[in-house]
């Protein structure tokens, strides 16, 4: 199927307007490049200081970008090869939303680590410091050295992690909707909020009890947005049922097209009719010309030491990859039914093997920015021409912007190639709402129980 996409999308209003590119722009430490920090402009010294996030905000604000995004994790590994986590993403979202305007702001949240009341009051906290514009990205994590500091000897089995996250999605949103809209009365001759708007959740399931109400009114956005990024069947699946905007990883066109097509397809048969925007992740290397581009890439790659690569690519196969020869072929590996480990970047390095024939130091290079998402290498008009080609062809609705090294990657985005892409008519020129809802054209759910 090679249907073109339609060119109108409803927005909140129900007015009709332009169907656009949606961006995030996901901050990762120095750059999504492994050896981004290592560069002598890399901001590593400042990952401890807010400001630093806050004027990565302010740039991609700047560029008009629907919202930045933090990643988690809960494990401290492999510290020696870079920086990994340093500010806890919801605290640091608190200071953000305050040095912003209207950027939303997504974080991720593990529904295996969480329980739904902490994680439902933290997000609707936010969304209230940031008047509407929070948003967050449920996760089931990935690594036994995270299960282990929560309880777990290893992280519990696949099947058991997306069960638990349904549900724990399930409470979150009933603990949203515990309070009315209107259940804050603020009389001060009468009562501070009706109680009859206020009402328990009494929610008891497989995973959790949580008898509710929340803590904090109702969020401005209602619910604030969720992400999920499911790359198995279970995560496909959840993500086409509850998920409001999705992640991806697709390495290529013919990869994101499949699993546009895929979801889409998932979404129709939930019985669904949001838009629910697809952005797979997106590594720039921008220049003047193609040449400067690729010194740009050429420069971080040089960084790069195989030993801490090998490493990585262990725990992407799930195998110690340490003794493999770098000028060799990548050996065999296991079909991605037989793989037990997270089955969404290892289905990543099978297609890039299978279709690269890469060596192991050329599939080392290629994971290093962005672990097998799309990268893009060229001139302002030609990655714009490429972005418009997957935004056109269902292969995107929009991206999750992957600077392979921070500050400079996004401001080259933001200067250069926003631009282009406003010129076209693909992307905002200015803000048009206030909400993270409103950046992605998604309708405030009612109350569920109103
Ligand atoms: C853009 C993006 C961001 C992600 N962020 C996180 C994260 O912060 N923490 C995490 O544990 N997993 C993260 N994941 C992994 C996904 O939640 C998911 O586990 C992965 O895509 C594998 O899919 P599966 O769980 O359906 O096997 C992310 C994935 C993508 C594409």
């Amino acid at each position: 199927m090679t249907a073109h996409i339609t060119a109108l999308s409803s927005m909140n209003d129900d007015s009709t307007v332009k169907r656009m590119l949606h961006i995030n722009l996901f901050i990762f430490g120095c750059g999504h490049h492994k050896a981004a920090w290592r560069h002598p402009d890399s901001a590593v010294e400042r990952l401890g200081d807010i400001r630093y996030f806050e004027e990565l905000a302010q740039v991609a604000e700047r560029g008009c970008l629907d919202a930045i995004f933090f990643a988690d994790g809960h494990s401290a590994d492999n510290v020696g090869d870079g920086p990994r986590w340093f500010l806890e993403p919801l605290t640091a979202m608190a200071a953000i939303s305050r040095a912003t305007k209207q950027i939303g702001l997504i974080s991720t949240v593990s529904s295996t680590f969480y329980t739904p009341f902490n994680a439902a009051r933290l997000v609707a906290s936010l969304d209230h410091i940031s008047g509407g514009r929070m948003g967050w990205n449920v996760v089931t994590s990935m690594f036994d050295a995270e299960a282990r500091n929560h309880g777990f000897d290893a992280m519990p089995e696949h099947a058991w992690r997306y069960a638990r996250a349904e549900e724990f999605i399930d409470a979150a949103l009933g603990l949203w909707d515990s309070w009315a809209d209107d259940a804050l009365r603020i009389d001060r001759a009468g009562q501070y909020a009706d109680t009859a708007k206020v009402t328990a959740i009494k929610h008891k399931g497989a995973h959790f009890r949580v008898d509710g109400p929340l803590t904090v009114p109702r969020p401005p956005q209602g619910h604030p947005v969720l992400f999920q990024a499911g790359a198995s069947d279970q995560g496909r699946d959840l993500a086409a049922r509850r998920a409001e905007a999705i992640y991806a990883v697709a390495y290529d066109l013919e990869a994101a097209q499949a699993y546009y097509r895929d979801i889409k397809q998932r979404v129709r048969a939930a019985g669904r009719h949001d838009p629910v925007p697809i952005m797979p992740g997106l590594v720039t290397y921008v220049g003047s010309t193609m040449a400067e581009a690729r010194v740009k890439q050429r420069e971080l790659d040089e960084l790069l030491p195989s030993e801490d690569a090998l490493r990585q690519l262990s725990l992407y196969v799930g195998q110690d990859c340490q003794g493999w020869e770098l000028d060799a072929p990548v050996p065999a590996l296991p079909s991605l039914q037989d793989f037990t480990g997270p089955k969404g970047r290892y289905a990543t390095v099978l297609r890039i093997i299978e279709t690269e024939k890469p060596t192991v130091r050329q599939l080392l290079g290629r994971l290093a920015a962005g672990g097998g998402h799309c990268t893009m290498v060229g001139t302002p008009e030609s990655i714009a021409d490429q972005m418009e080609h997957w935004f056109n062809n269902e292969g995107a609705d929009g991206f999750n912007l992957m600077p392979p090294s921070l500050p400079g990657g996004i401001n080259d985005f933001v200067d250069q190639v926003i631009p282009v892409l406003q010129r076209r008519g693909l992307f905002r020129k200015q803000y048009t709402s206030s909400t993270l809802r409103g950046h992605l054209g998604l309708q405030r759910p009612v109350r569920r129980s109103d």
